[in-house]
């Protein structure tokens, strides 16, 4: 490392719960061309080779870029795949200095962005442990909520049980707090927010404001429900590259809102533009 490196301090955002399906490839790839849109350099780690979202989705945007005129920005990505070894002190090594020298690669730049899988391991646990920023994004639905905490209602009085999950980042914070490291900042992120059902969503809203304050999180409005992004992946595009004429897909005003809400979501992170005045 350089001596510039040595002073330079990238900050570490993760995008995770322990629940497939929940859009956490589709917002880090989402946050990551924000960040780079607004003149950030980015790396990212994908901790979930297996399924590989992430590679898959940035491949994908690789080949976009290759065969277009327009400036499609890319992170550099790194895809770590878990340790085969048997032993558990092994691989537990191998999957440390596999993501050690991973971020060391990717010091230099402003942001690591972590993509992780939707279930428990020693190397997402450990990708966890570096969170400067932690982005949940949670499906808006009751049946969603059980990843943060087990929701009972005994005598009209709401007990809250923390999940395995929300006791996992209770434990970083911990460790965090005895190494005298930055807090860190965990925003669970509203996904897949219905147009329709304001009544449920309202419901959700209020049980998760209570959550918020029982497991020391902050809550952030997070994308609607669309059908967009389905399309955007095998493009490797986001809401974001839309106005790139070879995008194929015409701007409506659903995808100007959609765009607003990654703003919205990016600003609510505190994640403002470069060069903005603060
Ligand atoms: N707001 C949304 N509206 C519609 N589809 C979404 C939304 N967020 C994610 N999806 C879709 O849900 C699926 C799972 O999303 P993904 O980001 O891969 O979740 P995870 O990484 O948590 O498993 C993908 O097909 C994605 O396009
Ligand atoms: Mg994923």
């Amino acid at each position: 490392m350089t001596e510039k490196n040595e002073q330079h301090r990238p900050r570490i955002v993760v995008v995770g719960n322990e629940k497939g399906g929940s859009g956490k490839s589709t917002t880090t790839m989402h946050l990551v061309v924000s960040l780079l849109k607004d003149g950030y350099k980015v790396g990212t780690i994908d901790l979930d080779a297996r399924q590989g979202t992430l590679s898959r989705y940035l491949e994908n945007r690789s080949r976009f870029a290759e065969n277009s005129k327009d400036q499609i920005l890319l992170p550099e990505n790194r895809r770590l795949y878990r340790s085969e070894a048997v032993n558990k002190a092994v691989s537990e090594e191998e999957d440390k200095d596999n993501l050690e020298l991973a971020m060391h690669e990717l010091w230099d730049r402003d942001f690591i962005v972590f993509d992780t899988p939707g279930s428990d391991n020693y190397l997402s646990r450990l990708g966890h442990s570096y969170a400067d920023i932690l982005i949940t994004p949670l499906n808006d639905s009751f049946l969603d909520m059980d990843m943060l905490a087990k929701v009972e209602i005994e005598e009209k009085e709401l007990k809250l049980t923390p999940s395995t999950y929300s006791q996992m980042v209770w434990e970083q914070r911990q460790q965090r707090a005895i190494l005298k490291k930055r807090p860190i900042d965990w925003v669970v992120m509203r996904n897949r927010l219905s147009h329709i059902d304001a009544k449920n969503k309202r419901d959700i809203g209020v049980l998760l404001e209570h959550l918020s304050k029982r497991l020391q999180f902050r809550l952030t409005p997070g994308f609607g429900e669309r059908v967009i992004f389905r399309e955007l992946f095998p493009k490797g595009l986001t809401l974001l590259d839309l106005d790139s004429p070879g995008a194929g897909i015409s701007m409506s005003m659903s995808h100007v809102a959609a765009r607003q809400e990654v703003r919205a979501l990016l600003n609510a992170i505190g994640l403002t533009k470069k060069n903005a005045a603060t």
